[in-house]
């Protein structure tokens, strides 16, 4: 069973200061295991060109070849333009686009005609190489990622890479590529991580929260008019005991009625990170006019994606440890190893499930129907609810299927939750929007099984077990280990 063992390697994630404006090799103290940084391939982005000394930028750029699908342009307003005389492309900046979330809806926007940047620190890839974690699916360098999509479409995505929680990389990214859209995945995004020790604690609400703040100040100086599409999550809601709404609860209280956000009650510091955004961003619609759609996604599944499947080296990162590892993704890998399926306590715990598909979806459908200036929206993005042992039967059934033995077993639950719950949370706005939902069926889970079982022997089963205990956490840094 793995455990909790202290050792040296505590967090460092620092970048050097103003890295993005210093050469590679002078700045890549905190990168350097973990970003391969190719320097040759691409030519410099216009913002680095004053570094006149640099033979090597943290930016990169390659050019468009038109495509066969007629380019969603933007207004002048803001608004989307369906007809009419066209004007440019809309630009979709991506924050956290080398991401599982991320690196999917980059290349699905990219390929739907938007003018896409990616905005990235990879401090993903160094959370690994601290934790000793892997993606089951070997995952490239964003170089040979984005060098893969243009030699396949024709089409370019631009690279920033830095940290956002510096100002003036956030100020030039907003400055060089004036997004019409920000689409922000760009946070420490685990629950168990932010559980680990004190400094990650911090780290991830210093990084999610002034992150996020950071973004709003860019809008509010550098492009008012641009719609912020920010990535929050259903469990800013917890598990109350009446219906989850869409953002907002009307209440009648002592015979007065108002419509308010809805409570939250979230679980980890991570999710405690999210709530701070939330209430940070619906805070400067007010104050500032900003527009933005908060999208309170439920736990993603899955790994293809049409424009992920279409190269090896466009593939998505898969995460199945107790760290990082979502619930049913877990499941398919501890299914394809002949591990039981570990259900935590009782298994009752219910939440919100999309298909990473979905997610692609969503985000462009918020892109296309923009908020209003100074208008706070709130969409549940999920499209089914399972409790983990429906979860952990559905896996058994399509396991069998292909002739595996799954077990499951009850472990303690680490995490401080309810496991037996009321659970019932709206999700019609993005629906209303047009979604058109993959949900989970046989055939899917057929696939992902057969996903797992081709990847199974990069599987790392000392990380299986979760090994960060919500009341165990502490001042002394530790890492994951068995
Ligand atoms: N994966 C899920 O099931 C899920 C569910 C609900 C909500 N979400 C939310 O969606 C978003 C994306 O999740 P994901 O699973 O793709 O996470 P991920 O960890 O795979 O990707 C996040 C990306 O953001 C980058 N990043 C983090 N901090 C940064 C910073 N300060 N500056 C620049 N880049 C930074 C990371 O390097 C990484 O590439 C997160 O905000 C997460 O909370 C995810």
């Amino acid at each position: 069973m793995a455990q909790l063992l202290s050792c040296s390697s505590s967090l460092n994630t620092s970048t050097c200061k103003k890295s993005y404006l210093k050469p590679l090799d002078q700045c890549s103290a905190a990168f350097s295991i973990s970003v391969p940084f190719k320097t040759t391939r691409f030519p410099f982005r216009r913002l680095f060109l004053r570094e006149e000394n640099s033979k090597r930028s943290r930016v990169v750029r390659a050019t468009a070849i038109a495509t066969n699908q007629d380019a969603p342009t933007q207004s002048s307003s803001g608004s989307p333009q369906s007809f009419g005389v066209p004007s440019k492309p809309q630009r979709v900046m991506v924050i956290g686009g080398d991401g599982y979330c991320g690196w999917a809806t980059a290349l699905h926007l990219s390929n739907k005609g938007y003018e896409v940047a990616i905005v990235d620190s990879f401090v993903r890839r160094l959370f690994d190489h601290q934790l000793g974690l892997d993606s089951l699916t070997p995952i490239s360098s964003i170089h040979d990622r984005l060098h893969c999509w243009k030699s396949l479409t024709g089409k370019s995505i631009e690279l920033y890479v830095g940290d956002i929680c510096e100002f003036d990389f956030l100020t030039e990214a907003f400055k060089s590529f004036e997004p019409d859209a920000v689409v922000h995945f760009g946070e420490q995004r685990s629950a168990p991580y932010s559980m680990i020790d004190r400094s990650r604690a911090v780290y991830t609400q210093q990084n999610n929260v002034i992150g996020t703040l950071n973004v709003l100040f860019a809008i509010k100086e550098f492009r008012e008019q641009c719609h912020l599409v920010k990535l929050g999550t259903m469990g800013e809601y917890g598990t109350p005991n009446i219906d989850i709404e869409e953002g907002y609860i009307t209440i009648t209280h002592n015979g007065r009625t108002d419509t308010l956000p809805y409570p939250k009650q979230a679980s980890s510091f991570y999710h405690l990170s999210k709530v701070h955004d939330s209430h940070n961003i619906a805070f400067t619609c007010k104050a500032w006019g900003i527009r933005a759609t908060d999208l309170n996604q439920g736990v993603v599944y899955g790994v293809m994606t049409d424009e992920t499947a279409m190269h090896e080296e466009l593939c998505n990162r898969f995460d199945y440890d107790g760290v990082f590892g979502t619930a049913l993704n877990r499941f398919c890998v501890q299914a394809a190893v002949g591990h039981p399926l570990t259900v935590y306590g009782k298994g009752g715990q219910t939440r919100g499930y999309l298909d990473i598909r979905d997610t692609v979806q969503c985000v462009e459908l918020a892109i296309a129907n923009p908020a209003k200036p100074g208008e706070f929206r709130v969409f549940n993005q999920f499209v089914e609810q399972f409790s983990v042992n429906e979860l952990a039967a559905l896996v058994t059934k399509a396991g069998e299927k292909l002739g595996l033995n799954v077990q499951t077993v009850s472990v303690p639950n680490p995490r401080v939750e309810a496991e037996e719950h009321y659970y019932n949370a709206k999700h019609t706005k993005l629906i209303e929007l047009g979604l058109k939902p993959h949900f989970l069926s046989d055939s899917l889970l057929d696939s992902l099984l057969n996903f797992a079982i081709q990847y199974k022997d990069r599987v790392d089963t000392k990380q299986i077990m979760p090994s960060v205990s919500w009341r165990k956490i502490g001042v002394k840094p530790k890492t994951v280990t068995t």
